[in-house]
């Protein structure tokens, strides 16, 4: 089997819908609808989805969705250091053999061109496994996600971070570039963030040279 990965074409638009209704409980926008979702892929150079397929030979092998231009950090850098991985799936009959794994290495490359340091994505429990071997750093259930890119004593904030669903539970990310690297933390609600840990981070990263636009 050769899997090849690149940005998704016209004929991969079908196999993608079917594949993400199948998939996923779609909660925050339209995708019941094929010509919402077509829109979306078509115009997606210019609303910073990037989608990604997956062939094996000609035959389409499954399908990731990648967010570059994730607007964190927007005070400390004029792009943020964060990425985010929305969807990867892989038909039913295609799974257990490498798809998955390939899907999500493309998209941390393409954010590590992109000139993101850091990707990160919310799991339901079956690909904590997956994700984990891959190099990830997996939160537990419910917990929110802190990244110290995002703090500014001048706008009191701490940390930007939002809980995990109760339908993907899990946050879960990845330093990308061994020579800059990017850490986050994930807690449960109501703990109080590891503010000098979170401080250090951010000191640290503030040596980085600020990220271009994508
Ligand atoms: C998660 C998913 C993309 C993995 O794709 P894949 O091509 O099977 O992945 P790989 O072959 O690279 O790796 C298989 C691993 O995926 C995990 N996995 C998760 N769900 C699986 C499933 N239904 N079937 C097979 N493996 C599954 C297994 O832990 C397996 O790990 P192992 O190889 O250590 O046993 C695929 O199962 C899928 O599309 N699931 C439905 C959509 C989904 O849950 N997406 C992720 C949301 S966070």
């Amino acid at each position: 089997m050769v899997i090849g990965i690149d940005v998704a074409m016209r004929s991969d638009v079908r196999p993608m819908w079917r594949l993400l209704t199948e998939s996923f409980v779609l909660w925050n926008n339209n995708f019941a609808d094929y010509s919402v979702f077509a829109e979306r892929v078509f115009r997606s150079p210019g609303n910073g989805w990037i989608f990604l397929a997956a062939h094996d030979d000609d035959q389409f092998a499954g399908f990731a969705v990648v967010k570059p231009n994730q607007n964190l950090g927007r005070e400390t850098m004029p792009e943020s250091i964060w990425g985010e991985l929305l969807y990867v799936a892989v038909p039913a009959d295609r799974r257990g053999q490498g798809v998955g794994a390939a899907l999500i290495s493309a998209a941390e490359q393409l954010l590590l061109e992109s000139g993101r340091l850091a990707i990160m994505a919310c799991l339901d429990g079956g690909s904590v496994k997956l994700y984990a071997r891959l190099g990830w750093a997996v939160g537990d259930h419910n917990e929110w996600i802190l990244f110290p890119d995002y703090y500014t004593g001048r706008h009191g904030h701490q940390a930007w971070g939002h809980p995990a669903d109760a339908l993907y539970p899990r946050w879960a990310w990845k330093s990308l570039d061994p020579h800059r690297p990017v850490k986050a933390w994930t807690m449960p609600a109501g703990q109080k963030p590891p503010l000098a840990k979170l401080k250090a981070e951010l000191l640290r990263q503030s040596t980085y040279q600020p990220m271009g636009p994508v």
